[in-house]
């Protein structure tokens, strides 16, 4: 699928979003028809135990990007531009290639970013925006656009991405009738994290979502699994098993 399609299914149908980070995730959100997978940034903190994005390299999102691509036959993934990758045109230009090499259909760029946005997508680079709480340069994690001064910038932000082209938008952390009325002012789908129901789509990151780390637990995110007890349990058992000489028994041991 050409990211640019998404723009079709705007206002018909949702678009479903989820990060992956790895081969084995990422091969799992492919075979169940995920509509993108987005190698995130937030990797930083989820995958590197960093306190937010900002230590995240180009580096670290080309080895991410390979790996996630090595498992997917189907599903368009997107790379985040790291912080300051994006910082002059021919830096991004030159980023954006190395993670379309890397096995890309798209770059996501954090913030309104003209100059850079323009050159990506005048290149034949799909850009995907993502305004609102924008981790890369935060100096807190809080719900943007509450205030009308806050909210008239978030939504000019919207229209001027909108107007340069790019794909879909994420808009993360902010009130949902903000988001709503984003959604039905532009053309380009919306992608909602925290953001409410009138989004085109949502997204999720991969660990949040499936309850890894239970200290974790912002208003807007819904736990779909508690992977964090199923590992815990395991390992108990494992543990408990090798403790007791019940594993390895005759039916995991070579004769
Ligand atoms: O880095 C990331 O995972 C993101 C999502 C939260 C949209 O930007």
């Amino acid at each position: 699928m050409r990211l640019d399609d998404f723009r079709h299914r705007k206002g018909k149908e949702k678009i479903i979003m989820l990060t992956a980070y790895d081969y084995q995730i990422a091969k799992i959100l492919d075979e169940e028809a995920i509509d993108m997978i987005l190698v995130g940034d937030s990797l930083g903190m989820v995958f590197q135990g960093r306190q937010g994005t900002k230590g995240v390299t180009m580096r670290d999102m080309i080895y991410h990007t390979r790996a996630v691509a090595r498992g997917v036959k189907e599903t368009p993934i997107i790379a985040d531009m790291p912080y300051k990758s994006d910082s002059t045109v021919e830096g991004a230009l030159r980023n954006a290639r190395r993670l379309i090499s890397a096995g890309a259909q798209g770059v996501k760029v954090e913030g309104d970013k003209s100059e850079v946005i323009d050159a990506l997508i005048k290149n034949g680079i799909p850009v995907m925006g993502h305004i609102g709480l924008l981790p890369q340069t935060a100096t807190a994690y809080r719900v943007k656009g509450k205030s009308p001064e806050e909210a008239k910038k978030i939504l000019d932000d919207a229209l001027h991405l909108d107007e340069m082209g790019v794909f879909s938008m994420v808009l993360e952390s902010m009130p949902e009738i903000l988001a709503k009325e984003i959604t039905e002012t532009i053309s380009a789908p919306t992608i909602g994290i925290g953001a409410g129901k009138y989004c085109d789509g949502q997204v999720l990151v991969i660990n949040d979502m499936l309850g890894m780390d239970p200290t974790f637990s912002p208003k807007y995110l819904k736990r779909y699994a508690d992977v964090n007890q199923t590992i815990k349990k395991a390992v108990r058992e494992f543990r408990q098993e090798v403790m007791e000489g019940r594993y390895p028994d005759g039916e995991h041991s070579y004769r």
